[in-house]
């Protein structure tokens, strides 16, 4: 269906909601004649700082590079196991491999479905370097628990939020129990620019001098080079991010009424046959991605199709866990420490159901009535 009565992103929405001072901030840096670490860049960084309240904030070309230049940071490499949940997106995985790392991969909450902090310490070998817990969905890891093990051990963590920017406990903030913090900025993030982009949020001084130089081909001084890579946030990327980080509060709240509204009502319809997103006490959940799961796997693709059939556009996050990619694991250092029947169910049940905050609420609307009516005909 071309035309969605419920479509899944509405980047263009957003963008003529904040055109005038998307158009100002790019102008200026089409006028500054600076576009690669200039003035756009520094602003942005002290920006995310405040925000974050980070000591340190450094922009890199996206998300994958945030985690896997923060890991080269820390020296992590050849030889060291790092562990995460096989129900994230491809890329946290990734950076590991990258970085020369071994990958672990472990099973995920069956509430939160965020990692299990249980199988984390079962995961743990003499070769365990760090923890990198997702905050899947948009719903933020129970950290107080990831820095106990990690202290038992002498771990380092490092969080991936590239799902929940703006999210936190409410006895801790992304970032305090952690050793550094990576980000996306990819469009359909929750602060999204036009494009690629990422960031890494630290209190360590010597993460932020080695990602500084690591992302800038080893240099921080004219003519000097020590190994590295380009993986720099352009500052028209940057300029366009600073208009919308004033918004990230406002339009976070949008996602998180719409996530209650949709809770709420389809409560009852889902009752015996769907899982909706769990929300724990004492955490503020930004709803990245709306998940629910049909408690049938095989229920899924019926599910998926009615919907797109009665125009709502919804997707799947993921549908296959990283370690039952074909072909896992590629010729890289990887292993499972399973079972992982969680982060399975996850995916083979899963269902995004279309949530950002320029929907209207007629659209929520739409959408409710037409779970509802599957459930009905089931
Ligand atoms: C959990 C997670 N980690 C890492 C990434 C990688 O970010 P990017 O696409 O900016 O490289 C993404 C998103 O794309 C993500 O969702």
């Amino acid at each position: 269906m071309a035309n969605w009565k419920v479509p899944f992103y509405t980047h263009q929405r957003q963008y003529e909601n904040l055109k005038p001072e998307l158009q100002a901030a790019m102008e200026e840096v089409f006028q500054s004649g600076k576009y690669v670490q200039g003035p756009a860049l520094s602003r942005f960084e002290e920006e995310l700082k405040e925000y974050m309240g980070s000591e340190y904030a450094i922009g890199v070309g996206n998300g994958t590079d945030a985690l896997w230049l923060t890991f080269m940071a820390l020296g992590l490499g050849k030889g060291d196991e790092m562990i995460t949940n096989a129900n994230t997106f491809f890329a946290t995985a990734e950076a590991m491999w990258i970085a020369g790392a071994t990958a672990v991969l472990v099973d995920c909450d069956p509430e939160t479905r965020n990692i299990d902090p249980e199988a984390v310490r079962k995961a743990i070998t003499n070769k365990t370097r760090a923890i990198v817990p997702v905050h899947l969905y948009g719903l933020t890891v129970d950290m107080k628990a990831i820095r106990e093990i990690a202290d038992e051990h002498g771990l380092y963590v490092i969080e991936d939020n590239a799902q929940a920017i703006d999210g936190h406990g409410d006895t801790f903030k992304q970032g305090e129990l952690s050793d550094a913090v990576c980000t996306s900025f990819i469009t359909q993030k929750n602060l999204g620019t036009y494009g690629d982009a990422g960031a890494i949020f630290t209190n360590h001084k010597f993460i932020d001098d080695r990602v500084r130089q690591l992302r800038n081909h080893g240099s921080n001084a004219r003519n000097v080079h020590s190994f590295g890579f380009n993986s720099r946030l352009d500052d028209l990327h940057a300029a366009i991010l600073s208009v919308k980080l004033k918004k990230i509060g406002a339009l976070t709240d949008r996602r998180v009424e719409i996530g209650e509204r949709l809770n709420k009502e389809l409560a009852d319809a889902a009752k015996g046959w769907l899982r909706l997103p769990y929300v724990p006490a004492g955490y503020r959940h930004v709803f990245h991605c709306y998940v629910v799961e049909t408690l049938d796997p095989t229920e899924r693709d019926t599910f998926l199709a009615y919907l797109h059939d009665n125009g709502v556009e919804a997707k799947t996050h993921y549908s296959i866990a990283i370690h039952r990619q074909n072909g896992f694991p590629w010729g890289k250092d990887a292993r499972v420490a399973g079972p992982l029947p969680n982060a399975e169910a996850n995916a083979d049940s899963c269902v995004t159901l279309p949530l950002v905050p320029e929907l209207t609420d007629d659209e929520i609307s739409v959408m409710i009535d037409v779970v509802k009516a599957y459930a009905k005909q089931r």
